[in-house]
């Protein structure tokens, strides 16, 4: 995709479903039948899905869509969003069309290095049993290397080895590595299993659980923005006013961690959708995203907002975005899902830290998009307007009658199936009395 990208994704969220296909799939460089097929029955068949999980009666759709205007390390991606929310997907593309007028995001990626933990019980000496296992740490790390030769050939492998004391009698040895393009969690477990009744041995203890940790602290990503004060004028506030209310939100969730639940599920809102829409663990991301934010002892916002210099033409609002994000582009379920695969294409995913980074940029503008809507006229009219749709469908509205029912219970504010069953019996008793239903 070029800088121009902009320009033709203006408007996108007017496009039919099939002029979007091929808008987005031709920006990705993708054909647009090849796109088309592959999110066809939300790109899954249930042949297909008894291959992946037990018991399989069928399959289960969400929405597939793109957010646009996201610009990481000064390119333009789109960012695919499996997510059954109204207003999330529009609301990302809109923060993120306010960060490329500050240059985009700018984002960077630890490596891709997860825990591994053997735990070993019963020690009689719990000190003298670290210092053997930190002799041992030479022999027990190639030991790892040799339980996963194939990730070792593409450059991954064992990276370092840590002992933490625990309570009492028992220790934890973190075995680090580095998985490259996997998420790793198979390649984490067999070499935790493969080395962990020696780490017993040497710690002289009893082998207790051999798995990976979802709190993946040295694979994090961090993503950075400055928005232009000048881009943010809203309802009435000058832009400056915006970046204060939108640190005011920060600071809140920053001081009280049942903000900071909410702060961080909004931040989330984006993230997880771009998780799932690549066939990645979403409960892992989330378990180390909330295990992340309450490192510190007390729950604490993943993302930060603070206005900087003054006057609506050199203030700036600038964000940061940090956590743990373990995705994978090799294996799992993006190897054998249509859909994920096409999403990994649609983003031009270059690799698992590429893919993770995007999360975070999607995350952060998610973020900027509560807090400015939050800050300004509140969420509920943007959100409205669209969960309106939905109750106009969920009554049997179809075709043109869904813009129309949504249009007249937003406008009268009774947002609910019963306003919407009588906004539908009357556009269609008007239509039929014109002859045109
Ligand atoms: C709703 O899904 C997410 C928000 O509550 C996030 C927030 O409050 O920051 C709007």
């Amino acid at each position: 995709m070029t800088s121009d990208s902009d320009s033709r994704f203006s408007g996108f969220y007017r496009r039919t479903i099939e002029e979007r296909i091929g808008v987005a799939a031709t920006a990705a460089g993708m054909d647009p039948g090849e796109l088309a097929t592959s999110l066809a029955q939300g790109g899954l068949d249930a042949a297909r899905a008894d291959k992946i999980v037990e018991n399989v009666l069928g399959t289960y759709a969400l929405p597939f869509a793109v957010a646009v205007h996201v610009v990481m390390n000064g390119r333009p991606r789109l960012a695919p969003m499996v997510v059954e929310e109204p207003s999330v997907v529009a609301a990302v593309s809109a923060a993120a069309r306010l960060v490329a007028q500050g240059g985009g995001f700018t984002a960077e990626a630890d490596d891709p290095v997860m825990i591994a933990q053997v735990q070993v019980l019963d020690i009689a000496d719990p000190v003298a049993a670290a210092s053997t296992i930190e002799r041992a740490k030479d022999e027990i790390l190639s030991a790892v290397d040799a339980s996963i030769p194939g990730m070792v050939k593409r450059g991954g492998g064992a990276r370092g080895l840590e002992v933490r004391t625990l309570a009492g009698d028992m220790i934890a040895v973190h075995l680090l590595i580095d998985c490259r393009d996997a998420m790793g969690a198979n390649l984490l477990n067999t070499a935790a299993e493969r080395v962990g009744p020696r780490v017993a041995e040497l710690a002289g203890g009893r082998l207790g659980l051999r798995i990976l940790s979802n709190l993946a602290v040295h694979r994090r990503v961090r993503v950075r923005c400055a928005v232009p004060a000048r881009a943010l004028s809203a309802g009435g506030l000058d832009g400056v006013a915006v970046a204060d209310a939108v640190e005011a939100a920060s600071r809140f969730a920053e001081v009280d961690p049942f903000r900071a639940t909410t702060h961080n599920k909004g931040i989330m809102n984006g993230i997880d959708p771009v998780v799932i829409a690549t066939g990645n663990d979403w409960r892992a991301v989330e378990a180390g995203a909330h295990a992340f934010a309450s490192l510190q002892g007390t729950y604490r916002p993943l993302a930060t907002w603070r206005r900087t210099g003054s006057g609506v033409d050199s203030a700036h609002l600038q964000g940061s975005l940090e956590l743990p994000m373990a995705l994978g582009v090799v294996g799992g379920t993006s190897g054998v899902h249509p859909a994920a695969r096409a999403a990994m294409k649609l983003a031009q995913v270059t690799g698992a830290s590429d893919l993770a980074m995007l999360a975070g940029c999607v995350g952060l503008a998610s973020n900027l998009a509560a807090l400015k809507a939050l800050g300004t006229e509140g969420i509920q009219r943007g959100h409205m307007s669209l969960h309106a749709r939905s109750v106009a469908i969920s009554v049997g509205a179809s075709g043109d009658e869904v813009e129309a029912v949504a249009r007249e219970i937003s406008a009268a504010k009774v947002v609910n199936a019963g306003a919407a069953s009588d906004a539908l019996a009357r556009l269609r008793s008007a239509r039929a009395a014109k002859g045109d239903g």
